[in-house]
């Protein structure tokens, strides 16, 4: 070709990156070794597997399959390096995370091309993207082991992590699951995915250079069998996983009842919302990052175009056009926009989905661009025409595959986009700040990035809302999710009597008018459904009231009373939900006495006794009014021109069932929490001590607590905790009391995988340390990033 032609064209040649030395060091890994206890070991079974360029279907490598007896060692080895690691000053850890930031540093050309030769991402990404976030997160977390001691307070490591993690990136999954593992005192059993395992060996050897003690990391490489081993390992105290809604779903499970902590980052169909006034050509490269990138394999992939109606057509027509201008190639060429999918299984997996979209009406423009002849390439695909209940719309693509629907108003735009089970991510395009920053809080989504998408930093969170997962990684809260209560440490598990059983015979408290507490719904005092009642009795077995018996009904009544109200309580303004919560104090101080005189029945103690515990909810009440506009987000200032807000939002309907010991402190405890934080709770009070929380109606009556907020429903503890952790509409469960609920409520949970607190030991509910403040705050919150960039 003249250059005449090529100035007539303008059409890219490729520019290849050189593949030497990712050959070379291949060569050096041709024995399948898993890295355990510092060592690189056969697997004890003899078993491996091939991984390949999905690029060319050429073989790279075998790779070990960690069996059994593999686990069982690298746990073991784990740990006994676990202790010591974490009495390793901060300082000590933060060097050793510091040294490991500066060797990917030094050997990211390396890491580059052996992420794209086994993932078929394109060179280009990996180097300038997941490598250099990799380092970064690596820096970041060496500051948290710095900072640890002065900056989280009370808290300690989780122990030995199981850390299981996806295809999509690799390297950059690792750091996001290594870094802050190990920054904090955790020793750390990595298994990564058996289609892309090979950076995570280079990684192991960087470990090896960095001189970290044996056995704080472990790499085990095999397939899901190997993750179920781990997963179910009782030496293994923190699951971390990354992946597929559905394993998400096994995983919570398995790990039911176990004590293991537990953080999920799954699937998504995060909306890309373009409203008329925005910027369309930057909303068309928007959408470019947001599905063609990393050929649209990405959790938070922007996958659902929502387009304003005005502006559908033409936003259309130009994405169109700029479809056919993407280059699909090999990974290695530096001029490509995307790359191969990762094997042949995901390609047909994304044509069968592309086929029923067809099916069932959407309309398929598919990029003109060449495709290469073999290997796992799929062209940039846009659906068109799709309806909001189809298949396209609602399921996980994971390819390269945008599919579009248009919508009339904000309010429609915030339905639509809210309209899945999962919550990641979303992306809003408009050049009216105060359009973007008023549907940002109300999109259901970890993230939210106002006219920009796909941007990750360590210093900000990143986790899903809804059926996305629970926990962060990333920011502060992404630490703490790699700590503990350190009081967690030295408590008594807890073993619940059953509750005393009454004398019919008994007096009944009070004037001797027959009162028999009903339940409280939606403000209101509601007949129990069943229309049964269960005496209560003093610990002497004296007879001292009868509560509601709440049922199945009853709990689906206040959680459809907490759903209404929720969003308005979530949104109505921190001073005023303080202003709430200060009220109930004083009314509950106005009636001190008479909650100290029932105390005293059910207990059978002096009145000044029971008072303490009076007091204490009064300024419980007071601790979490004054919380409640103090619970502030932050403002994170990753590198690049804008802002990540991080705003504190409520859970959303949070179904508690309280502990049976000090049944007003304990219950007002964990409301006050909730309420604070913009919850509506269902609220299951103690047993044992369950008339105390009847009693409480009457203050929330007159307390101008909206009717919804609080709902309370008596009766038997576990019954009705299954049915609030089965219940789609609760978002959390809290649950405080036995092991054996705690499994069956956490199994139970897994439908709309709400996020769980199951707490089976004895907490000090008197201590304002551990149960007035941040822990319990950060329980009733989620964390949204909003990214907001800006400059011209
Ligand atoms: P996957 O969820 O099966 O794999 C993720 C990781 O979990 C891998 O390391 C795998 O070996 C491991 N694993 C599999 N079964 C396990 C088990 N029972 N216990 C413990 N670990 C287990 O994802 P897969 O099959 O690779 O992809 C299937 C679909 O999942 C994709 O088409 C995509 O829709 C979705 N996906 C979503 C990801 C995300 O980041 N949201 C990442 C990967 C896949």
């Amino acid at each position: 070709m003249s250059v005449a032609e090529i100035l007539d064209h303008l059409d890219y040649g490729p520019a290849p990156e050189g593949d030497k030395e990712a050959r070379a060091w291949l060569k050096r890994h041709a024995e399948a070794k898993l890295f355990i206890d510092g060592a690189w070991l056969k697997p004890e079974s003899g078993k491996s597997f091939e991984t390949s360029n999905p690029a060319t279907g050429e073989v790279l490598a075998r790779v070990a399959q960690a069996g059994p007896a593999d686990v069982d060692a690298a746990v073991k080895a784990a740990r006994k390096a676990q202790g010591p690691w974490s009495r390793l000053s901060g300082h000590a850890r933060a060097k050793y995370l510091y040294a490991l930031a500066r060797l990917i540093q030094r050997h990211s050309r390396l890491f580059a091309v052996v992420e794209a030769l086994d993932n078929g991402k394109p060179i280009r990404e990996t180097r300038d993207i997941d490598v250099p976030l990799v380092a970064r997160h690596f820096y970041y977390n060496a500051g948290w082991a710095e900072l640890m001691e002065s900056e989280l307070p009370g808290r300690m490591p989780v122990g030995v992590c199981g850390q299981i993690i996806p295809w999509n990136f690799p390297l950059l999954m690792l750091a996001w699951k290594i870094a802050p593992a190990i920054a904090l005192g955790n020793t750390t059993i990595l298994k990564p995915a058996e289609f892309t395992p090979l950076s995570a060996l280079l990684f192991a050897e960087m470990c090896e250079m960095a001189g970290l003690p044996r056995a704080v990391v472990n790499i085990l490489t095999g397939d899901g069998a190997t993750g179920e081993l781990i997963v179910k390992h009782p030496g293994i105290d923190k699951i971390a996983f990354t992946g597929s809604t559905e394993v998400g779903r096994r995983i919570r499970m398995a790990t039911a009842g176990t004590g293991k902590s537990l953080t999920l980052e799954l699937g998504g169909k995060s909306p890309f919302i373009v409203f008329e006034d925005a910027d369309l050509d930057s909303a068309v490269e928007g959408v470019v990052d947001a599905i063609w990138f990393n050929q649209g394999q990405v959790c938070c992939a922007g996958s659902r175009l929502l387009l304003q109606e005005g502006i559908h057509d033409a936003f259309v027509g130009k994405l169109r056009t700029r479809l056919d201008s993407l280059r699909v190639g090999s990974p290695l060429d530096k001029a490509i926009d995307l790359g191969a999918i990762v094997a042949p299984i995901q390609l047909e997996r994304i044509r069968k989905l592309v086929e029923q979209g067809v099916a069932e009406g959407a309309t398929l423009y598919q990029s003109r661009t060449a495709l290469p002849a073999t290997g796992c390439f799929y062209p940039p695909t846009l659906l068109t025409n799709v309806e909001p209940a189809s298949t396209v719309a609602r399921v996980e693509i994971f390819g390269p595959v945008a599919v579009a629907m248009s919508f009339r108003t904000p309010e429609e735009a915030v339905a639509l986009a809210n309209n899945t089970e999962y919550g990641l991510a979303a992306s809003v395009w408009s050049e009216s700040v105060n359009l973007a920053l008023d549907v940002a809080p109300k999109l259901k989504a970890g993230v939210v990035w106002v006219n920009s998408t796909n941007l990750f930093d360590a210093s900000a969170g990143f986790g899903g809302y809804k059926e996305s997962g629970y926990g962060r990684e990333g920011g502060r809260e992404g630490a703490l999710a790699y700590t503990k209560p350190a009081w967690i440490k030295g408590a008594k598990k807890l073993t619940e009597a059953a509750p005393p059983t009454a004398d019919l015979g008994g007096e009944l408290f009070g004037s001797g008018i027959d009162r028999t507490a009903k339940l409280y719904i939606g403000g209101k005092q509601a007949r129990p459904d069943g229309g049964y009642s269960r005496p209560v009795a003093s610990v002497a077995g004296k007879l001292v009231g009868e509560v509601g018996e709440g049922n199945r009904k009853d709990v689906r009544d206040a959680v459809e009373a907490a759903r209404k109200i929720q969003p308005k309580w979530g949104s109505t303004t921190e001073h005023n939900r303080a202003q709430i919560l200060y009220y109930i104090a004083e009314n509950l101080d106005a009636r001190a006495g008479e909650f100290a005189d029932r105390l005293r029945l059910l207990r059978g103690v002096r009145k000044a006794k029971t008072r303490l515990e009076v007091d204490a909810a009064i300024r419980r009440l007071f601790a979490f009014a004054a919380w409640a506009d103090k619970h502030e987000g932050t403002i994170h200032k990753p590198p690049f021109r804008g802002l990540a807000l991080a705003m504190n939002e409520p859970v959303g309907v949070v179904g508690i069932v309280a502990p049976e010991e000090q049944g007003l402190l304990a219950f007002v405890t964990l409301m006050g929490a909730a309420m604070a934080a913009g919850n509506a709770v269902v609220m299951v009070p103690s047993m044992a001590e369950g008339l105390i929380a009847t009693d409480l109606y009457q203050v929330l009556d007159t307390s101008d607590v909206p009717g919804g907020v609080v709902n309370i429903v008596t009766g038997d503890k576990a019954a009705l905790g299954l049915e609030l952790a089965k219940h789609d509409a609760v978002d959390a469960i809290w649950y405080f009391g036995g092991g054996e609920s705690a499994a069956a409520i956490e199994r139970a949970s897994v439908g709309n995988l709400k996020q769980t607190w199951t707490e089976t030991v004895v907490r000090d509910w008197g201590d304002a340390s551990i149960s007035a403040g941040r822990e319990l705050l950060g329980r009733a919150t989620q964390v949204k990033n909003i990214w907001v960039p800006y400059g011209e």
